[in-house]
C-alpha cells in the first residue's frame, strides 16, 4: 500500500525551504536538513516570514501557521531523514555535491525510502546510479516559488519502478502539486522551451530586430503573460538563464546555446534595462519568432516522447502561467501558420529540424485533439481520471464526451470489476465550464445547453446503473456538476479533503445534473432544499454521517477502501436516519420554512441566529432559481430516477432564459451578481 507519512528535504535554501513549507502546509510531517544549524535556521525564518505574510493576507490563520510549523523538524544531522518515506534533495546545483549526498543518503535511509532529486540541469539517472536503489530513485522538479507554483515535473528514469512512480505521484498530490510525467531528458519539459524563449529574446536584441521594450511587449502579447523574458531574467537572475542555456546547448546543440549578448550581459553583472517605447510595427515579426521557437521546441520534445501534448500544455499553463499551452496556441494560430513560423526557425538554425508531429498534423490540416480523460487499469479496477487540473477538472462538452467514451471502454472490458472516477490535482471536479453557458446564452442557443445536459444525465444514469461497481474517489473539492458526478456513482470513497456543494442558485441557475434528485433520495427533500438554497459546503465527514459518502479514509487507505468496495454490494439509497446534528437544517428545508425564506423572512422553528444567517445567505441567491429548484425537488420525489431526470430537464430552458441566469453566469467569480428576480 502507498504510504507517504514523512518526507525529508535536504537543503534549506530557496527551493528546499519552499518545498518544506508546502509539505507542512498540506499536513505532512517534514524534516529539513542543511549542513549547518544556521542554514537550517535561515530556512526556518524564510518559512516563518512567508507564513506571517500569508496571515496578513488572510490566506492562513494563526492556528494553521502554528500547526504548519509544528510539522517541520529542522536538523543539521542527516540521519534525521533515515525513516522518511521520501527524501527530496534541493542542494547546490553541483554534480559532485549531489553525488556525494546521494551515496550518503543511500547508506543512511531505510530500504523503503524513495530518493528524489530536484536538479534542473543534470540527468536523474546520473544520481540514481550512485545509489544501490536505482529503482527507488526519481526526479521531482519543482518551480519557483515551490510553496506557490503548483507544477511538479515527475521524472522517472529507465529503471524507476512502477511502485516508485505511483508513490511519487501520490506524494505530489498529497502536498497539493499538479504533476506532469516527463522523461529524463535535457531541460525536462518546461525548461526545454522556456530557456530558448529567454535566449531567443536576447538573440533578437543582438540582431537589432527590435529593442527590449518591443520584445517584452511582443512576448506578453503572444503568450498572454504578465512579464516578458527580460523582466523575468531580471527577477530570477541572468546567471541562471546563462547556465541553463549552456547546459541545454551542450546536450542538444548550438540552437539551444546562449546568445553572445546574454553572456555579455551576465558578465556586466547588471540587470537588463527595460525602459523605452514599444515599436508597434515590429510586434508581429517578433511574435512570429517567439512562436516559431517555443512551439517548435514544444513539438520537438513531444516527438522525442519527453512529455505528452497535454502535459506540455499543462506545464506551460501551470508552471509558467501562460494563458494557453503551446499546443492550444498552435490550434489558435492554425496548423498552417504554425508550420510557417516553425519552418522559419528550422531554416535559420541548421541543427533545428522541423518536428515530425508538425509535419503529420499539417498533412491532416486539422487542429490537435487533446485527451483530458485518462483510463488506466490496475488489476480489475479501472481508473478514469478527469485530467484538466488547470481548470479544476470542470465539465464541458469535450470532457463529458471523453468521459462517456472512457466509461464505455471500461464498462465493456470483461476484466474490469469496478470503475473508479477521480480528478487530477487538488480538486475532484469543480462544476461545469461557465463560459460554455454564457457563450450559448449569448448566441441564443439554449437548446444546445439542454442537449449537453441531457447527454450528461444519460451518462450519469449509466454510471449509477452500471453492472460494474462505480466509485467516486472524492479526495478534493467538488462543486455543482462535480458533486453531481460523485452522487451518480454507486459508492463514494472520500478523504478528509473531499467536499461537496451546490453553488448554482448563487449564479442564477439550479443544479442541473441530478444533484437535487440524488440528494433527495439520500437524505430527503428538506436537506436537499437546504443545501441547494444555501450552497453551504458538505464536508467529507458530514457526507459520511449522512450516508452519502460510503467510506471516509485517510489518503494512504484509499487503495484498500476501493478494493473492499469493489467486492461488496452497496445499497446507496438505503433508508437511514438523519443524525441529530442536522435537525435545524432539516427544519429549515420544510415547505413552510422554504416559503418564508423565499420571502426573506426568518423561520421561527429554528434558532434565531441560524435563521437570520440563512435568510442572509439565501438573500444573495437568484429568486427564480430558488423557486424552480424547490418545485423540481417536490415534483420528482416519488418518481423513478429516469422520470425525475425528465422533470429536472423540463425546467432547464426556462431557467437559462432568465435575465438572472445571464447576470449570475456572466459575473461569476468577478463580482457579486445583482439579481432582479426575473
Ligand atoms: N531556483 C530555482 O528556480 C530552481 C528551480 C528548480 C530547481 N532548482 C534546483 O534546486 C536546487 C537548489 O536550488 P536553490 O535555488 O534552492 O539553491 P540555494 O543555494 O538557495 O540552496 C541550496 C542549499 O543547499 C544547502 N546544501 C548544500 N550542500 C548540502 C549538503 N551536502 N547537505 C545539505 N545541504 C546542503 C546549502 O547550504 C543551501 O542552503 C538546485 O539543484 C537547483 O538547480 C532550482
Amino acid at each position: 500500500m502507498s504510504e507517504i507519512n514523512k518526507i525529508g528535504v535536504i537543503g534549506a535554501g530557496n527551493m528546499g525551504s519552499g518545498i518544506v513549507q508546502k509539505i507542512a502546509q498540506e499536513g505532512i510531517d517534514v524534516v529539513m536538513v542543511d549542513i549547518k544549524d544556521e542554514f537550517v535556521e535561515r530556512g526556518m525564518s524564510t518559512i516563518k516570514g512567508l507564513l506571517a505574510e500569508g496571515v496578513k493576507r488572510k490566506i492562513f490563520s494563526e492556528k494553521q501557521v502554528e500547526e504548519t510549523l509544528g510539522r517541520i523538524h529542522g536538523s543539521s544531522d542527516m540521519t534525521a531523514v533515515a525513516d522518511c518515506d521520501l527524501v527530496i534533495e534541493a542542494v547546490f546545483e553541483d554534480k559532485q555535491v549531489k553525488s556525494d549526498l546521494f551515496k550518503n543518503l543511500d547508506n543512511i535511509c531505510e530500504s523503503k525510502t524513495i530518493l528524489a532529486t530536484n536538479t534542473s540541469s543534470f540527468y536523474v539517472r546520473e544520481f540514481a546510479l550512485e545509489t544501490k536503489r536505482p529503482d527507488r530513485f526519481i526526479g521531482l522538479h519543482y518551480f519557483f516559488h515551490p510553496a506557490k507554483n503548483r507544477l511538479l515535473e515527475v521524472i522517472p528514469w529507465e529503471e524507476t519502478s512502477a511502485d516508485t512512480i505511483e508513490k511519487s505521484l501520490l506524494a505530489a498530490k498529497l502536498h497539493g502539486k499538479t504533476s506532469i510525467l516527463v522523461k529524463d531528458a535535457p531541460g525536462f519539459a518546461v525548461n526545454r522551451f522556456f530557456v530558448p524563449f529567454l535566449n531567443e529574446a536576447t538573440r533578437m536584441l543582438e540582431e537589432k530586430m527590435a529593442d527590449i521594450p518591443t520584445i517584452e511587449a511582443a512576448a506578453k502579447q503572444a503568450f498572454r503573460i504578465g512579464m516578458g523574458p527580460f523582466q523575468l531574467m531580471n527577477v530570477t537572475g541572468i546567471p541562471i538563464a546563462v547556465h541553463a542555456a549552456t547546459t541545454l546547448g551542450n546536450e542538444l546543440g548550438p540552437f539551444y546555446a546562449p546568445a553572445q549578448t546574454l553572456i555579455d550581459q551576465n558578465e556586466t553583472g547588471n540587470n537588463w534595462d527595460l525602459s523605452g517605447d514599444v515599436d508597434e510595427s515590429k510586434l508581429q515579426p517578433v511574435m512570429d519568432r517567439f512562436n516559431g521557437v517555443c512551439l517548435g521546441v514544444a513539438a520537438a520534445l513531444v516527438d522525442e516522447e519527453v512529455a505528452s501534448i497535454e502535459d506540455t500544455d499543462r506545464g506551460a499553463k501551470i508552471g509558467l502561467r501562460w494563458a494557453m499551452g503551446p499546443f492550444e496556441l498552435m490550434n489558435r494560430l492554425g496548423i498552417d501558420k504554425t508550420y510557417e513560423v516553425v519552418s522559419a526557425i528550422s531554416e535559420r538554425y541548421p541543427d533545428f529540424d522541423m518536428p515530425q508531429i508538425l509535419k503529420n498534423q499539417k498533412a491532416t490540416g486539422k487542429p490537435f485533439k487533446f485527451n483530458f480523460v485518462d483510463l488506466a487499469l490496475k488489476d480489475d479496477l479501472a481508473f478514469i481520471t478527469i485530467n484538466r487540473p488547470e481548470a479544476m477538472n470542470a465539465l464541458n462538452e469535450t470532457i463529458v464526451s471523453q468521459l462517456d467514451e472512457k466509461f464505455s471502454e471500461a464498462e465493456n472490458n470483461p476484466a474490469v470489476k469496478a470503475i473508479v472516477l477521480q480528478g487530477a490535482g487538488k480538486a475532484f471536479v469543480a462544476g461545469a465550464d461557465i463560459r460554455y453557458f454564457v457563450k450559448n446564452i449569448k448566441a441564443d442557443k439554449i437548446d444546445d445547453i439542454v442537449d449537453f445536459t441531457r447527454k450528461g444525465h444519460e451518462l450519469f444514469l449509466r454510471i449509477e446503473n452500471s453492472s460494474k461497481k462505480t466509485i467516486a474517489l472524492l479526495d478534493g473539492l467538488s462543486l455543482g456538476g462535480g458533486s453531481e458526478l460523485a452522487l451518480a456513482c454507486q459508492a463514494i470513497v472520500a478523504t478528509p479533503a473531499g467536499s461537496m456543494a451546490f453553488p448554482e442558485t448563487g449564479i442564477g441557475i439550479f443544479p442541473g445534473l441530478g444533484g437535487m434528485l440524488r440528494m433527495t433520495r439520500h437524505v430527503g427533500p428538506e436537506l436537499a432544499k437546504y443545501y441547494t438554497f444555501t450552497g453551504m459546503p458538505i464536508s467529507a465527514a458530514d457526507a459520511k454521517s449522512l450516508g452519502i459518502v460510503t467510506q471516509l479514509v485517510q489518503p494512504s487507505e484509499v487503495p484498500a477502501a476501493l478494493r473492499e468496495l469493489a467486492e461488496r454490494d452497496v445499497d446507496k439509497y438505503a433508508e437511514r436516519a438523519v443524525p441529530e446534528k442536522f435537525n435545524d437544517m432539516v427544519k429549515m428545508g420544510r415547505s413552510e420554512n422554504i416559503a418564508l425564506l423565499l420571502d426573506g423572512k426568518p423561520p421561527e422553528e429554528v434558532p434565531t441566529d441560524f435563521a437570520a444567517k440563512s435568510v442572509k445567505i439565501v438573500g444573495f441567491k437568484a429568486p427564480v432559481a430558488l423557486k424552480v429548484a424547490a418545485e423540481i425537488i417536490d415534483a420528482q420525489i416519488d418518481l423513478p430516477m429516469a422520470e425525475a431526470v425528465e422533470v429536472e430537464l423540463g425546467r432547464l430552458s426556462e431557467i437559462f432564459a432568465t435575465a438572472d441566469a445571464y447576470e449570475g453566469l456572466s459575473t461569476a467569480g468577478r463580482k457579486r451578481p445583482e439579481f432582479k428576480g426575473a
